[in-house]
């Protein structure tokens, strides 16, 4: 039987059919982790990992990750790599396909992401471009099914800020889980209008609904959680100046929790910048759930990396046969 196609995750949108079960997945390898459980279902596989811009909570939750599961990991920075010298990025999937199960790439540009996703004959997963943060939004479902106990249905997600890769997914995957979410962004920051559109489907099959106003009071009344990011993202930083006037207001501090319902919590994917965006009382206070959502980000990775890389996945590079066939094959001579 022919294998099936490679499955890459570049939107949020790539795992929509299975978005709950991964979730689900990623609360499990948690629980597993924290009992000391012992499972290694990518034995044998080697991930690439390029990464363009710096990282310090995708990189090592995909490299711990991918040891706790049995495989193994390599940090590559196009600074060191002969796609810094204008090899290109056709060229340079070709060749990691050849050696790696799969590719974690983290980009400036949405659009190389989908070059180097269709010149790989192994998943490409995208570890953020300037449209994006899939895996992110993972690691947030798995800390809202946990502080909800496993029901999204009901419950409401504000959000506070810019109009950025971490929003285009959030908004995505908060519809496909049937939450309901509200985003206070400034008009000139809002998300695309096809990933809202897709978004506002998704939550009429999941009974939910996507808002975007532009008072973060607005989106905060009767939250059960409200989400902010950076004002100014990487590969922004050209406009600081003029973001953090615009952006002047949309911050997540104590007040603004006060209008959601009891019991909510500020959420950050992070780095986070302290006194802008978020306030430290906040940050370092007891209404967060922002430091299991950092942690949330390993667990996510191996349900992300089981999924798509597991022997049966069907997806081995295209061409190459089991070692072992090989290997049998040259020892009978032929
Ligand atoms: N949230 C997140 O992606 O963090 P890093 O940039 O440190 O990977
Ligand atoms: N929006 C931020 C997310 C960082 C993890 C950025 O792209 O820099």
């Amino acid at each position: 039987m022919a294998n099936p196609p490679k499955r890459d995750l570049l939107s949020i949108a790539d795992i929509a059919s299975d978005l709950p079960e991964i979730v689900e997945r990623a609360h499990q390898w948690k629980q597993w982790r924290r009992r000391g459980t012992l499972r290694q279902p990518l034995r044998g596989k080697n991930l690439a990992m390029i990464f363009e811009k710096p990282s310090t909570r995708t990189r090592s939750s995909f490299e711990i990750a991918m040891t706790d599961l049995g495989g193994h990991a390599v940090y590559l920075s196009p600074r060191d790599m002969q796609l810094g010298r204008g090899e290109t990025i056709p060229d340079t999937a070709r060749v990691l396909s050849r050696y790696y199960d799969g590719i974690v790439y983290r980009a400036f540009r949405w659009q190389d992401e989908a070059t180097l996703a269709q010149w790989a004959t192994v998943p490409v997963v995208n570890a953020l471009d300037d449209r994006e943060h899939p895996c992110q939004i993972v690691a947030d479902l798995l800390t809202l099914y946990e502080a909800w106990g496993g029901k999204f249905a009901g419950r409401r997600l504000a959000y506070i800020g810019d109009g950025n890769n971490v929003l285009n997914s959030l908004l995505q995957g908060a519809a496909i889980m049937g939450i309901s979410f509200v985003a206070a962004i400034p008009e000139k920051y809002r998300p695309a209008a096809d990933l809202v559109a897709r978004a506002e489907g998704w939550a009429k099959a999941s009974g939910a609904t996507v808002r975007l106003v532009t008072a973060p009071a607005e989106a905060a009344r009767d939250a059960d959680a409200i989400y902010t990011d950076v004002w100014v993202s990487m590969g922004d930083e050209s406009e600081e100046a003029r973001r953090t006037q615009d952006f002047q207001g949309y911050q997540i501090n104590d007040a603004l929790l006060d209008l959601g319902r009891p019991g909510c919590f500020a959420l950050h994917d992070l780095p986070a910048h302290r006194g802008l965006e978020i306030t430290d009382a906040v940050m370092d206070g007891e209404r967060q759930r922002i430091w299991d959502q950092a942690e949330n980000r390993l667990h996510a990775q191996k349900a992300i990396l089981e999924r798509l890389l597991s022997p049966g996945s069907g997806n081995r590079p295209r061409g190459s046969r089991p070692l072992t066939r090989r290997v049998r094959s040259r020892g009978s001579g032929s």
